[in-house]
């Protein structure tokens, strides 16, 4: 949801790190990106369209000690030329670059006009460095001009500046992350780590309500009243290798392909196959009498396999959509735990449903990859699912190392003491997805229902979240329709849209009762003439019914889930790519969603 970078303080190259920080923060927002260098005066480039187009527009002489740049998802405004960050005063001194939501916009434009400004775009931005230009016009000091302009808006933000003479950049956040790179000689400032982890892994997270200013690699943080604030440097674990796409065709496939070294890493000095104990430092003395989930999207499923897992354990449990619970909350008691379920930590809806929950007094838990992330630094407690970062906008990787946390969160929260089966389980995980990777016909299957008019995917009870994961991965990456069930409901509806030209992908595993009911589900299916592709470890009569079949390795019910999912990712993507889409940045989408 767009992305901000800045760098003050080397001697050259600050263009190169500019757009190198863009295209590594492309995933936040891909419809328009620009750049400021200040030196004696601000010079700006921008363009609709991606960031390509303003590698290829941009002058290569444009260079300066100190320089800001964005890449926009629009909120306010078409992606133009116009509407694209950084935006400018009536001087063309001042650029500033903006993530988030100006609500009081309207107003604030309304009164910059009538006293004469010349606003240029639709956006809701470009009130900033004219407030900035009027209250330097008031003799303020740079500082004072931009905390007075900030004073002025409402919303969430995330807001850097630059000006004519000064090698400073000006930064400030409320409820949109900024996080400042601390180099040796040079200063940083990025939505999201890996803009510059290049350069340094020694960072700085900005919380609310903070003013950063960077200058030739020197940096203070103080209050809205300008009073200096004592912070600390954090070292950031990932390294830049992990940010690149290593040969693969998209970052997604390489996510994919990370899923065993991820849940590795999710397990590693939490799980004791000897005593079959399960101990996380940071769930030590974690009790709860229920857990509500809030999440979106991809979270929202592995909060849905969350809550069944709990359910399975004896803690009564449920998962909400964020975006739903932030307004209509579920009555809590003293003993409930919420659980935040987001990879990026800031989605507004998980974060607004989250402080709705913290209002009423319960304890929280933020179930997220990025350390230092707001929901991470908001909640009482955080559970990190140590995927590593995940650039590609479709959630692949991510969702394993959740639904292999909650496994962790439910183990410690029933407390059975010996988890022996289902620790044996999660350690054999990564080497089965291994083996799915290596095996997998998804590719063959693609090529097979590339045409196809949609898709639907069905599975029970575990298997549910899967199927309705399958489908969201399927649309958000080819663009075409898809949907997922729990089998049993297919036929009180959804059955009418079942044709010969809509392939059902059913998700059976083992030869319990769900799975006897799901292959009734699959008959009914077949004799609609609809093809199905069975994913299955083999052990029901599901493929006998089946036009393909996408194996899984066996294991306890409750991880197959996993298995069947990769199988599903790869399906979906080979479908995209053989459709041509752009797999990394769908059309319409961000990978960290930070409006409500
Ligand atoms: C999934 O592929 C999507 N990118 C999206 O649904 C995502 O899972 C959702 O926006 C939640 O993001 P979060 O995990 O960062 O909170």
């Amino acid at each position: 949801m767009c992305g901000i970078i800045g760098c003050t303080g080397r001697e050259t190259e600050t263009l190169d790190v500019l757009l190198h920080g863009l295209d590594t923060l492309e995933y936040r927002g891909y419809d328009s990106a620009g750049v400021a260098l200040a030196n004696g005066t601000v010079e700006v480039c921008k363009r609709e369209g991606e960031i390509d187009r303003l590698r290829a527009a941009v002058d290569p002489a444009m260079d300066g000690p100190v320089g800001i740049g964005h890449t926009r998802w629009s909120t306010h405004g078409p992606p133009t030329d116009e509407n694209a960050h950084p935006h400018t005063d009536c001087t063309g001194d001042v650029a500033v670059v903006h993530n988030g939501i100006i609500e009081n916009y309207d107003e604030l434009k309304a009164e910059l006009t009538a006293a004469g400004h010349e606003l240029e775009s639709d956006t809701d931005t470009e009130v900033v460095p004219h407030f900035i230009e009027d209250a330097l016009a008031d003799g303020m000091s740079r500082d004072e001009a931009f905390r007075s302009a900030v004073a002025r808006i409402e919303g969430s933000y995330a807001l850097a500046a630059v000006f004519a003479g000064s090698e400073a950049i000006l930064a400030t956040r409320e409820g949109s992350p900024l996080v400042v790179g601390v180099g040796d000689d040079a200063a940083y400032l990025a939505s999201d780590v890996p803009a510059f982890l290049e350069y340094t892994d020694r960072v700085v997270y900005l919380d609310d309500g903070e003013f950063a200013r960077l200058e030739s690699g020197s940096w203070t943080v103080t209050d809205a009243e300008g009073r200096l604030l004592e912070k600390s440097i954090s070292q950031v674990e990932w390294d830049a290798e992990e940010t690149a796409k290593s040969g693969y065709d998209h970052y997604m496939l390489k996510e994919i392909h990370e899923q065993p070294r991820a849940l590795r890493k999710c397990l590693r000095g939490r799980v004791d196959e000897l005593t079959g104990t399960v101990d996380v430092e940071a769930l030590e003395g974690l009790t709860a009498e229920s857990v509500q989930f809030v999440a979106c999207g991809t979270s929202y499923h592995a909060a849905l396999y969350g809550a069944q897992r709990l359910q399975a354990a004896g803690v009564p449990a449920q998962a909400f959509l964020a975006s739903e619970y932030a307004t209509a909350p579920a009555p809590v008691t003293e003993g409930t735990l919420v659980v935040g379920v987001t990879q990026s930590g800031e989605t507004a809806d998980t974060l607004a449903a989250l402080r709705r929950a913290q209002a009423r007094g319960v304890e929280t838990l933020a179930m997220t990859n990025v350390v230092g992330s707001t929901a991470a630094r908001d909640c009482d407690r955080t559970l990190l699912i140590r995927a590593g970062p995940e650039i590609g906008v479709a959630a692949t990787k991510t969702f394993s190392s959740q639904v292999v946390a909650c496994n962790l969160l439910s183990a410690t929260l029933a407390d059975r003491g010996d988890s022996r089966e289902i620790v044996q389980a999660l350690r054999d995980l990564p080497g089965q997805i291994q083996e799915v990777l290596d095996a997998s016909r998804a590719e063959a299957v693609a090529e097979r229902f590339v045409d196809s008019d949609g898709y639907f995917f069905i599975g029970r009870g575990h298997q549910h979240p899967v199927a309705l994961e399958g489908a969201l991965k399927m649309k958000e990456i080819t663009y075409k329709h898809a949907e997922g069930f729990p089998a049993g409901e297919l036929k009180h509806g959804p059955l009418a849209l079942v044709t010969g030209r809509t392939p059902v992908f059913a998700i059976v595993t083992g030869t319990d009762e769900e799975a006897t009911k799901t292959v009734g589900n699959v008959k009914e299916v077949e004799a609609r003439d609809a093809p199905v592709v069975a994913v299955t470890d083999g052990a029901s009569t599901v493929d006998r019914y089946a036009d393909a079949v996408l194996e899984l390795p066996e294991t306890e019910p409750c991880v197959a889930p996993v298995l069947a999912n990769v199988q599903l990712q790869l399906v979906a993507y080979h479908v995209a790519n053989k459709l041509g889409r752009s797999i990394d940045k769908p059309r319409n989408l961000a990978k960290s969603v930070t409006v409500e």
